[in-house]
């Protein structure tokens, strides 16, 4: 838990969601956006940052290694970057926060100094596994140690020339995925990561656009090290992971009609939209373009009747975050809904197959966890109190189970909403909601 307890508390439900509101900046954009204009020759400005306590983390870091870094403001910075053997050994340990992106990217790149570093953060972060990017790593010749359960703080040895490796990931990571490309572009040969189904591509799309040639094609990504990065300017789109929370408000509540504009709809980040509309619900894209090398989207979504569904595996990948809004959608829909092979959900900033199936069971909802999934039976949602577990994706879809709640939901431990979603209340409020924010 940050520093201080954030309550939320949204009133009974009954009311629908109107209006329009543009969607803050991708949150894993945002993080590779500063990593590689940090690493690439000459200036990279960047537009649409989150400035969200995840993506700040990166930045921190990368000014504790030397980097400038103008703003942001509003959503603008200007990284001067100092080319890929340019980063200078920071005065201290890294700390991170709640960010797992942070340390599983960083850590690829951090491998490759000729200094040490030391990768930190909560509690919630030095809970989470971190051997599935050292042992790659370490198979490259990285020396890095962790705790003895394999979690951070992260102990990396600097001095260590890495060798490419070829490695086929056990679960679609982007996380592990962008950590070993990243390790990669300092290695001897080349490196190639083969995933058992598609993970988000952001990593490989920017890599691209920073004059980086990567090759993919049938799940494996491959780039040879020793080339450089060449500055670019970046449009940040809207996150989708944080559209999913409005989307799914507005899908649950009659009479609903809300268009979220410049939303990311990269192919690999969709499934929220597609398990959505398997639902049943109204969703419709419209003034689609690019930003960039990512496409982009405004996302209007009305009020309709859900059905349960069996969600299917293979869009697991493709909406991993979005799982605590689609829970609540489940709990609105008629019959059951199933998910398996989601065993994932349980090592992110909470165990979130666990924590919503707590939630849900208070707020009257039949709910039955499973090792990689959860059943959630629909029915009338009650009101009462949840703890996020410090989870700001738990946090902000119990948020919309109060849209349908017959009284009051107090969602406890919501202070770290601004990880991701700064702003996240005044959006809620500009499209109706009847949410307050209490802090202890
Ligand atoms: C992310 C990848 C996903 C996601 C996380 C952000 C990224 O993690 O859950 O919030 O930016 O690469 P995994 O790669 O562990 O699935």
């Amino acid at each position: 838990m940050s520093e201080k307890n954030i309550v939320m508390t949204v009133a009974a439900g009954g009311s629908s969601l109107k209006g329009q509101i543009r969607i803050p900046g991708d949150k894993s954009i945002s993080h590779r956006a500063v990593m590689l204009g940090s690493l690439a020759d000459g200036v990279t400005e960047i537009h649409g940052f989150l400035e969200g306590e995840d993506p700040m983390a990166t930045l921190q870091a990368f000014r504790a290694m030397g980097v400038r870094i103008e703003g942001p403001e509003q959503g603008h910075l200007v990284v001067h970057g100092v080319g890929l053997h340019g980063l200078k050994p920071p005065p201290r340990a890294l700390f991170l926060g709640n960010s797992g992106t942070s340390v599983r990217l960083l850590s690829g790149v951090l491998a490759a100094q000729s200094f040490d570093t030391t990768l930190s953060g909560d509690d919630s972060l030095t809970g989470r596994p971190m051997r599935r990017v050292t042992e790659p790593l370490v198979s490259m010749g990285a020396r890095i140690d962790t705790s003895s359960e394999g979690t951070p703080p992260l102990k990396i040895s600097g001095g260590q020339q890495l060798q490419g490796i070829d490695y086929e990931m056990p679960v679609a990571s982007a996380q592990v995925k962008s950590c070993l490309l990243l390790a990669g572009l300092y290695a001897d040969g080349r490196t190639c990561v083969v995933e058992p189904g598609p993970s988000r591509d952001h990593t490989e799309r920017m890599l691209q656009g920073f004059g980086y040639p990567v090759e993919h094609g049938g799940g494996k990504i491959c780039l040879q090290g020793g080339g450089t990065l060449n500055a670019m300017d970046i449009e940040v789109p809207g996150d989708i992971s944080s559209a999913a929370f409005f989307m799914v408000g507005a899908a649950i509540s009659e009479c609903s009609d809300v268009l979220l504009t410049n939303v990311g709809t990269n192919p690999t980040r969709i499934g929220v939209i597609d398990i959505l509309r398997q639902m049943g619900a109204d969703i419709t894209l419209e003034n689609e373009r690019k930003a960039g090398a990512e496409p982009v989207a405004d996302i209007r979504v009305r009020g309709s009747r859900l059905q349960g569904i069996e969600i299917p595996e293979q869009q697991v990948p493709l909406a991993i975050d979005e799982f605590p809004a689609l829970f609540v959608a489940a709990a609105c829909a008629e019959g059951e809904t199933v998910l398996t092979g989601a065993s994932e959900l349980r090592v992110k900033e909470s165990d979130r197959i666990q924590t919503m199936a707590d939630g849900l069971l208070k707020l009257g909802i039949d709910a039955h966890p499973a090792e990689d999934g959860i059943v959630i039976t629909g029915g009338q949602m009650g009101g009462g109190a949840v703890d996020s577990h410090g989870d700001h994706r738990i946090a902000m879809a119990f948020a919309m189970a109060g849209l349908r709640a017959s009284s009051p939901v107090v969602i406890n431990d919501c202070a770290n909403v601004k990880t991701s979603f700064p702003g996240f209340v005044e959006c809620a409020w500009r499209l109706g909601m009847a949410v307050k924010e209490t802090a202890w």
